[in-house]
C-alpha cells in the first residue's frame, strides 16, 4: 500500500522569508488558477510555495528557482542532524533559551571547527538558528566566534523526505527564467522578490531599490501571485504614482552632492 506523502507547511530547515504564514491565504486562492497549469515559482527560496502547489495541483508543472541552494543544504541534512545532535548533547546541562556559557561555547566551537575540516560542510543558517539570539545569522566559523550565544537547539532532527519530488528545479536569474517562460501558454508566476526594507542579510544578492522596482515588470500582462510585506513601501509607491502621472523626473538636470 502506498503510504500518504507528507505535505510540508514549513520548510524543512530554516530559511528567513519563507512564506509559511502566506500558506493559509495562498491555498484558497490558488483555487481560482488551472490545476495542470504551469507554476514557476521565481524567487523559490526554501521551495515551500513550490511544494505547496505540486502537494495541490500534483498534475502541475512546478518550477522552483533555487537561487540560494537550498538544495544543497537539502542534500546534506544528514551531515546536520548529526551536528546538531552533538551541540544539543554539549548543552544538555545549559538552560533553554539562555546564554550559553563560555566554557560550554569553546566546546561548541570545537565541534563546528572539527565538522568543517572532517565533512568540509557546515550549514551555518540551521546552525545559527540553533545557537544564536533569534533572527541572527552567521556564514562562518570566524563570525560565530564574534558572537554570543543561546541555547535554543531543537529537540529532534530535521526531516525533507519528499520535499522536492515532482518538482522541476533550476538556479538562475528570475529575469532569464521570465523571459523562458512569458510567452508560454497557462504560465502563473509567483513573485516573491527580497522585501524593500527588511533584512536580506541570508541571501546571496543585495537589493537596491531599482531591483524591486524591475520585478514589478513581470507582472505586465501575465498571470502572477505577488507577495509582499507591509512593511514594505513598493505598493504604497506605485499608488502614489498613479496618481502623479504623467511623470517626468523632477530631479532632471541637478547638480548631485553626497556627503
Ligand atoms: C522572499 S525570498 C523567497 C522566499 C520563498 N518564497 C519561500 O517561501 O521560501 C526571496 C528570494 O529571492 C532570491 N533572489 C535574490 N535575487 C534573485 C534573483 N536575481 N533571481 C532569483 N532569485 C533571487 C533571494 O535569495 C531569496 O531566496
Amino acid at each position: 500500500m502506498e503510504s500518504k506523502k507528507k505535505i510540508f507547511t514549513t520548510a524543512p530547515l530554516p530559511f528567513m522569508g519563507q512564506k509559511r504564514k502566506f500558506l493559509k491565504q495562498f491555498k484558497p486562492a490558488l483555487k481560482g488558477y488551472s490545476p495542470t497549469a504551469t507554476y514557476v515559482d521565481l524567487f523559490g527560496g526554501s521551495g515551500l510555495l513550490s511544494h505547496t502547489v505540486k502537494a495541490h495541483y500534483p498534475d502541475a508543472k512546478v518550477i522552483y528557482n533555487d537561487f540560494d541552494n537550498y538544495r544543497e543544504r537539502l542534500l546534506n541534512i544528514g551531515k546536520t542532524n548529526v551536528l546538531i545532535a552533538d551541540i544539543r548533547q554539549i548543552l544538555t546541562d545549559a538552560p533553554k533559551d539562555k546564554k550559553v556559557p563560555e566554557n560550554v561555547k569553546k566546546t561548541i566551537l570545537e565541534r563546528v571547527a572539527q565538522e568543517e575540516n572532517k565533512t568540509g560542510y557546515v550549514d551555518y543558517v540551521t546552525l545559527s538558528s540553533s545557537i544564536l539570539f533569534s533572527m541572527k545569522y552567521v556564514q562562518s566559523l570566524e563570525q560565530l566566534k564574534k558572537e554570543t550565544l543561546y541555547n535554543c537547539v531543537r529537540q529532534s532532527g530535521y526531516d525533507a523526505t519528499g520535499y522536492l519530488d515532482g518538482l522541476e528545479v533550476v538556479s538562475k536569474c528570475y529575469k532569464e527564467l521570465f523571459l523562458q517562460y512569458k510567452d508560454l501558454p497557462d504560465v502563473v508566476f509567483l513573485v516573491d522578490p527580497p522585501y524593500l526594507s527588511t533584512d536580506v542579510g541570508t541571501y546571496k544578492s543585495y537589493w537596491k531599490l531599482k531591483d524591486y522596482l524591475d520585478v514589478l515588470q513581470v507582472l505586465d500582462g501575465t498571470k502572477y501571485f505577488y507577495f509582499t510585506s507591509n512593511k514594505s513601501s513598493i505598493i504604497e509607491l506605485c499608488e502614489w504614482i498613479e496618481t502623479k502621472t504623467p511623470m517626468s523626473n523632477p530631479f532632471n538636470g541637478h547638480n548631485e552632492c553626497y556627503s
